[in-house]
């Protein structure tokens, strides 16, 4: 008889983004005339740039053409691709990386949710808190987290990594050793990174604990301060203990277009098994390659034309979440992130629940933001907000947010 995957059942529900839709629906049908900006969501809003636009035309007249037409794309990714990766992310600043061990995928969320098949089904995981939800839930369908705690909200088999103001955003290594380590630098959501001596200290820290760091990188465009790294493999040490994640989606807006790719050293070998090996055994048997259309659109975020544009564009992000940083500051709040990462995480005031500031923020200003407790239960009495969003709708919320 079909038995299903009862892992699935601990699953608490994710239910952060649809409660806000939810209450958002409830307001808008109370206030028909209200006009509510959308600061919650991590989606990009400017199109795509128009270099990339071109090669996508491009690939496409190609498709339709029988000499230049293509049908299954290497399962590891086309060379023209691995190749500019491996040039302009890695050997451009130093770090040890060549085209074979670059795996290109269709985004960061399911590299870094089907990661965890690499590991041993007993494999202890460790996690920033708060964090994004994928690594921890990926982990649970396998199997792999223990029991639910309703009331901590935290699972049994977890280590958590508290990561908020009081430790300045810098987690601390845990009292018992992980197998597996999770990093999300610059992070969401706090929108804080750690400076490349900090990192290192990891990367020391797992090569001598024989764990696994897995370096989730989907905001590295965003990057503003000399001494944060851009790659984990700037750290010397790294190609031993560490994967690296990265993603297109918010670097060039290819959140609907999907491109990411990850990076997994020839070096890392446990148990005389080489990770590199079972993620390309991996990538063969479950992955048919991203769309060669979308790898030419990918390989345009590299060129010269594509840079300046994608430079641009990061920066109206940036002006953004400088413009919600200052603007908050301003107001009074306590600030954090938007420096090195287009997400703005303040403390609530009043001693606020994050779910009370939601209610508030919504009420009264109008304004549509993310409650930090739906990442973890470290982000109580906290709240995101995104420079994704207009500079206009930007520069109206701050103004509402000001006069409240
Ligand atoms: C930390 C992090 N990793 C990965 C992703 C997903 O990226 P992609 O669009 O490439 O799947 C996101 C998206 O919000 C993210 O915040």
């Amino acid at each position: 008889m079909f038995k299903v995957n009862t892992n699935f059942q601990k699953l608490p529900g994710s239910y952060l983004f649809s409660t806000i839709g939810k209450k958002v629906a409830a307001y808008s049908a109370e206030h028909p005339d209200s006009d509510i900006i959308r600061l919650g969501i991590g989606d990009v809003t400017q199109p795509i740039a128009p270099a990339i636009i071109e090669a996508l035309h491009r690939s496409v007249d190609e498709m339709g053409n029988a000499s230049t037409f293509r049908g299954y794309a290497p399962d590891l990714g086309y060379d023209f691709l691995r190749n500019a990766i491996a040039d302009s992310d890695y050997k451009s600043r130093g770090c040890d990386i060549s085209a074979d061990e670059v795996f290109v995928s269709d985004g960061a969320k399911s590299d870094s949710a089907d990661i965890q098949e690499l590991f041993a089904a007993d494999s202890v995981i460790a996690v920033c808190d708060p964090v994004y939800p994928v690594y921890v839930d990926s982990n649970v369908m396998a199997g792999r987290c223990g029991i639910w705690d309703a009331n901590l909200e935290k699972w049994s088999d977890i280590i958590y990594m508290p990561t908020t103001a009081e430790n300045h955003f810098v987690p601390e290594f845990p009292s018992k050793t992980p197998d597996v380590i999770y990093l999300c630098l610059p992070n969401n959501p706090t929108g804080t990174t750690l400076t490349k001596l900090q990192l290192q200290e990891w990367v020391d820290y797992a090569n001598k604990n024989g764990a696994l760091i897995i370096f989730d990188a989907a905001y590295e465009a965003y990057i503003s301060e000399a001494d944060v790294p851009h790659s984990i493999y700037e750290c010397e040490g790294a190609r031993t203990c560490a994967i690296e994640i990265r993603s297109f989606s918010k670097n060039a807006g290819f959140t609907g277009v999907r491109l990411g790719f990850t990076i997994v050293p020839k070096d890392l070998i446990f148990d005389g098994v080489s990770l590199h090996s079972m993620w390309a055994r991996r990538h063969g048997t479950k992955f048919n390659g991203a769309p060669y259309i979308i790898q030419r659109a990918g390989e345009a975020v590299y060129s010269d034309a594509g840079r300046a544009q994608l430079k641009e564009q990061v920066g109206y992000y940036m002006n953004n979440a400088k413009t919600i940083y200052t603007g908050l500051q301003e107001a009074g709040f306590e600030v954090y992130g938007g420096v090195n990462a287009p997400y703005i995480w303040l403390k609530t005031p009043n001693n606020m629940t994050s779910w009370e500031f939601f209610d508030y923020l919504l009420n009264n200003a109008q304004v549509v933001g993310t409650p930090g407790s739906g990442f973890g239960p470290s982000g109580e009495h906290y709240f995101r907000l995104t420079a994704f969003g207009t500079y206009e709708n930007s520069v109206r919320a701050l103004d509402r947010i000001k006069k409240l």
